[in-house]
């Protein structure tokens, strides 16, 4: 397969854009646009929230690992934006890099922060500790798996959806 038949895969922390980005970049590119946490929701018929509460954050991570494990088989090309924390093992590095061409979309925690500052669906976000310190420390845990799990990198600072969805494209189409 060329390189730019491959599907394209958007890791990053919350509010970096993944979900946003990766349906406008379906949209240029024709094909579908699949999310880990839709793909969850729908399996588990409960909302992120509702599996965290209910279920715990292992539970969800085992979920994340048998949702892509799940794509390794479907065919037909797509974009995939792939829940924040689905990095973080190993097992589902290995998995996305044959998934597809694996983009890491970057922010600053002062943008993450102002993307996130009124959520309410993210368990990892709720708490008393303040926005931006907790970015900064759950982005430092995660900022060298992000690094390690892709083969690009893609700034979304002060970018609009359209235009990091465009980069992205041009970039594919180099490879
Ligand atoms: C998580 C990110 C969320 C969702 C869950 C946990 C994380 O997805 O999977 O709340 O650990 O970073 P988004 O990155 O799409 O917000």
């Amino acid at each position: 397969m060329q390189k730019t038949d491959e599907n394209v895969i958007l890791i990053g922390f919350m509010g970096s854009g993944k979900s946003s980005v990766g349906k406008k970049l379906a949209g240029l590119l024709a094909v579908p646009c699949l999310d880990t946490d839709a793909l969850i929701e729908e399996q588990e018929k409960m909302t992120i929230r509702e599996i965290f509460a209910q279920r715990g954050q292992e539970y969800f991570r085992d979920a994340e690992t048998r949702a892509v494990r799940g794509l390794t088989d479907r065919a037909g090309r797509y974009v995939l934006s792939a829940g924040g924390g689905l990095p973080l093992r190993a097992e589902n590095r290995e998995i996305l890099k044959k998934l597809g061409t694996v983009i890491y979309l970057k922010a600053s925690v002062q943008t993450l922060a102002e993307r996130l500052a009124r959520d309410t669906t993210r368990p990892l976000l709720q708490g008393e500790e303040p926005l931006e310190e907790k970015i900064t420390r759950i982005l430092s845990e995660r900022e060298a798996l992000y690094e390690e799990a892709c083969s690009h990198v893609v700034l979304s600072d002060r970018k609009s959806v359209r235009e990091v969805a465009q980069e992205i494209r041009r970039l594919i189409e180099t490879l």
